[in-house]
């Protein structure tokens, strides 16, 4: 068991929250997340270093086709459980479904709210592993190792202010992972039958994620999309599947790069193709093409000296000349062809600074099977999930 952090330093603010009769989460409500390490002071560069390293860890459970394991560059929201209320902070996780909390920590004998949910329900055997007596008994594995196993039960919690009755969720009374004591659970946003979304039947929301290191805070609206002043932000727009996107291609600098248009495809297997993701920091290439990339970087970039002193553990970094910035430097540019969407990237979302060293690096690393464009990459965008289009838009924006 993993302690509960401390909550009292996180804050949720609604700011913005129209309730309706028609349903808890008409008008949207917007909750604002806070960087997991945000407030712990670390330096930007022990923040990159870590999201290396849980880049890693994350995608080896995509390639097992688990639930994710949530890394230590995830985002956290405040929310609560149960009549009274108990607050509680819960990782956010496109990349996986169940909602669950520590149920030593929350008693659900205390709860005025809480209900059983029969074995034979959907919800219980939408569990892979899931089993049955009186209740549900399900054991929800990440492939870290991590796990939360216990009763799904129904509970009311309220997300910013509004409170919603009657949501499945894991009364975890055996939990054990890293990546737990970040939070005491988690609020799953994929798109299978346990998720927030498809529990309320929402079809949209979006996110803003800020910078690493940033004090600001990042924003989450769940159940509706922000209303872009299109003149000032041109949306871009790209077909989803689940949250498969089509990677046609990749320009770095003046060149496009020389990448098969299957290397980004589906497999008829299940394997490959590319996913967008909240919770992992790199963006992860099939290793094909990632060569081809790092390789045009490196063609490129000929006013500055390669290193192998940064403390991150990425391929390519270069010495950081004086007072610069990845954005001052005159970095090659990169697109991503989106299907629809030819998305240019500031070179702050792809080219992370190790003050330590001074050194840059090049955000990205090299995968079999699953490419996954990863949340540094997403920095400072809107991201909005229209699911009931299958439309992911996105325009730059300044998060927080
Ligand atoms: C679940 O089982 C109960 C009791 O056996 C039964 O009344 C109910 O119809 C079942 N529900 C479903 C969805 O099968
Ligand atoms: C149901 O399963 C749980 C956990 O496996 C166990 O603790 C409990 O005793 C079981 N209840 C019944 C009635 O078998
Ligand atoms: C939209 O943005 C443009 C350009 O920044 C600005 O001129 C215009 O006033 C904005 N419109 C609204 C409705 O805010
Ligand atoms: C690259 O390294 C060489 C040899 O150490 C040095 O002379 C040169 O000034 C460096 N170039 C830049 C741009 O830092």
């Amino acid at each position: 068991m993993e302690p509960l952090p401390k909550l009292s330093s996180l804050t949720v603010l609604l700011l913005s929250l129209i309730p309706l009769s028609s349903g808890a989460f008409a008008g949207g409500v917007r909750v604002e997340l806070t960087h997991v390490h945000a407030t712990a002071g670390d330096s930007e560069a022990k923040l990159i270093q870590r999201a290396v390293a849980s880049s890693r860890h994350r995608l080896s459970t995509f390639v097992d086709r688990a639930p994710l394991h949530a890394g230590e560059t995830e985002y956290i929201v405040d929310i609560a459980i149960g009549t009274p209320a108990l607050a509680f902070s819960a990782l956010v996780d496109t990349g996986s479904d169940l909602m669950w909390t520590q149920c030593p920590v929350f008693d659900p004998s205390k709860s005025s709210t809480f209900g059983s949910i029969a074995c034979n329900s959907t919800l219980c055997t939408a569990l892979d592993q899931h089993s049955c007596n009186a209740s549900c008994h399900y054991s929800y594995m990440y492939t870290d190792h991590s796990y939360t196993e216990g009763v799904l039960a129904t509970e009311t919690f309220t997300i910013g202010s509004t409170s919603v009755p009657s949501l499945a969720f894991g009364c975890g009374n055996s939990n054990n992972g890293v990546a737990f004591t970040q939070a005491a659970g988690f609020v799953g946003l994929g798109r299978g039958k346990l998720s927030l979304i498809s529990q309320m039947g929402l079809t949209e929301f979006s996110y803003c994620l800020t910078p690493l290191g940033s004090r600001k805070k990042s924003s989450l609206l769940i159940g509706s999309l922000p209303n872009p002043n299109a003149t000032a932000h041109p949306v871009m727009s790209t077909p989803i599947s689940f949250y498969y996107i089509t990677l046609n291609g990749i320009t770095v600098g003046g060149t496009v790069v020389d990448i098969p248009s299957s290397t980004f495809a589906i497999n008829r297997d299940g394997s490959g193709g590319m996913i967008i993701d909240s919770g992992t920091a790199l963006t992860y290439l099939e290793y094909s093409a990632y060569d081809k990339v790092a390789d045009a970087f490196m063609a490129q970039i000929k006013n500055m000296n390669t290193t192998d002193q940064s403390v991150f553990d990425l391929d390519l970094c270069y010495e950081l000349p004086p007072k610069s910035t990845p954005d001052t430097l005159n970095l090659p540019k990169l697109i991503f062809h989106f299907q629809g969407a030819d998305l240019e990237l500031p070179p702050g979302n792809y080219f992370g600074v190790d003050s330590d060293t001074s050194s840059i690096c090049l955000m990205m690393a090299e995968s079999s099977g699953l490419s996954v464009f990863g949340n540094f990459m997403q920095q400072n965008m809107q991201v909005m999930y229209d699911l009931g289009n299958d439309v992911l838009s996105l325009y730059s924006a300044e998060c927080g």
